[in-house]
Formats: C-alpha cells, structure tokens, sequence
C-alpha cells in the first residue's frame, strides 16, 4: 500500500534563536525541511509528501520545493501550519488524499534521518502495529523534579525513574491512518508527539531502534553537529 508523509515545518524555532523559519534555515547549504523531504522519500514507499509550511510561508515553500530535485514518483502537498505542532499535523492530515493507509508523520527538524529507519517504520506497521515510533535508550540519567517554591530557588527532586524502562522517541512515526485521524479528532490536550495521542486512545504503541543521526535539530549546538553529519556523509 502506498505510504504518504506529513511534515510538520510551520515551527519558528524559538530555541534555535534569530534568524528564518528554522525549516528554512539551511544545513550544507540546503534548506533543512529541502533534506527533510528527500530524507522520507528516498524510501520507495513514500509516494506522497505533505508539507506544513509557516502560514505566512507557503508561496516560498513552494519554491524552494520547485526549485530542488526530488525522485520522480514523490508527489508533494503544501498547505499552511497552525500555531501548535499538534495543529500543524492535523492541517497536513486534512489534506490528505484518499488511497495512501499508512501515514508517517515526520518533523522538518529531524532532516537527516535515515531511510533505513523510515522503512523500518513502514514495516513495523504493515506489519499490523497501530502506531511505531524510532526509540532510542537514554545517555542521561533523568529526573522528576517539582516546580520551584520561587523563582530563582532550587527544584526539589522527587523521584528517578528507571533509565532502562525509558525511550527517547524520534520521528517518523508511523500510523495506520484511521487511527491517527481518529486520534486527531479526539485527543485535544496539549501533546508533544502524534504516538501519545494513540496511546490516549488506548491503542497499542510500539518501538523500532531509533538512529542517533535522525535527531531534532532544537538548538544551536545541534546545527554544528548536523553540519558535522552532513559533512562526514559528503567524504
Ligand atoms: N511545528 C509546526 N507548527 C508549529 C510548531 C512546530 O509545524 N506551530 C513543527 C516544527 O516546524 C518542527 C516540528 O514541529 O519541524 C518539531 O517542533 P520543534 O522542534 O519544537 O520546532 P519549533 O517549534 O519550530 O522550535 P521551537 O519550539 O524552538 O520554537
Ligand atoms: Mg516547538
């Protein structure tokens, strides 16, 4: 079955600091959300992209996707974003055509995940799973704190989870589609992910190895080592 893909990239990018639409910031001299693209159809599943560009973007967007080559068989959507991720995504799954049942969701931020990760995703749910997510196992220990008695005073800690029970996710998340937009429809607490709307809906959620090369550019420091990826695979 064909696979389609949203890509939320309406985000300014607040921690990354001053500067364009951090999907429109470029990496190796390409726009991020331009290797975002590729990064997803370069697997032979994706046949469509939607992407969820910055409301007041959507022309440049457009553009620039012209203006770059991508394979043949990949169709792209461009439609405007939401003030939130989670709106954003809904946006994208709204216009969605009928006729792809699976549907990846996958941040512009993340531009260089690679496509043996998003197949890996595209089988885990033809394969029957509801919703997969990429995980990784943590580098740091992490704790539960409570909010400060003030500003400027200590977090109390009140507990450290078990860093072998925990995951950090990553993107694309894969979806059977009914799913993801029965979830959509329903969830309407704040989210940081599309996974934990499928597990309010108690359906089953699970894991594939994430890679550590599919991570979100959030701030400065991650630019540098995305330049630093990018660099490597160009040797
Ligand atoms: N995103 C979106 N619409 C929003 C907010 C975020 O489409 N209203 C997208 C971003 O463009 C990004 C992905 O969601 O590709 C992950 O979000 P994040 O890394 O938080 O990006 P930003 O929200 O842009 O960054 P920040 O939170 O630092 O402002
Ligand atoms: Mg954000």
């Amino acid at each position: 079955a064909p696979v389609a893909a949203v890509i939320p990239a309406a985000g300014r990018g607040v921690r990354l600091g001053p500067g364009a639409p951090k999907a429109l910031r470029t990496l190796g001299g390409t726009p991020m959300l331009i290797h975002a693209v590729r990064a997803l159809a370069a697997s032979r599943a994706v046949r469509l992209v939607v992407v969820v560009a910055p409301p007041e973007g959507t022309t440049e967007v457009k553009s620039l996707l012209d203006a770059h080559a991508l394979p043949e068989r990949t169709d792209i959507l461009v439609v405007p974003g939401g003030s939130s991720r989670q709106e954003s995504v809904r946006l994208g799954l709204q216009a969605l055509p009928p006729g792809h049942d699976i549907v990846l969701v996958h941040d512009a931020a993340r531009p260089l995940v690679p496509v043996d990760t998003v197949d890996a995703v595209i089988e885990a749910v033809r394969a029957g799973a509801p919703a997969v997510v990429p995980a990784l196992p943590l580098a740091d220990t992490v704790k539960q704190v409570e909010p400060a008695a003030a500003p400027g005073e200590p977090e109390p800690v009140v507990a450290t989870p078990d860093r072998s029970l925990l995951r950090a996710v990553q993107t694309p998340q894969g979806f059977d589609r009914a799913t993801l937009v029965r979830a959509h429809e329903t969830v309407t607490t704040d989210v940081t992910d599309d996974a934990s709307m499928v597990e309010q809906l108690g359906e089953r959620v699970v894991t594939v190895p994430g890679h550590e090369e599919a991570f979100k550019v959030t701030r400065p420091l991650d630019l540098v080592l995305a330049e630093a990826v990018l660099a490597r695979r160009r040797l």
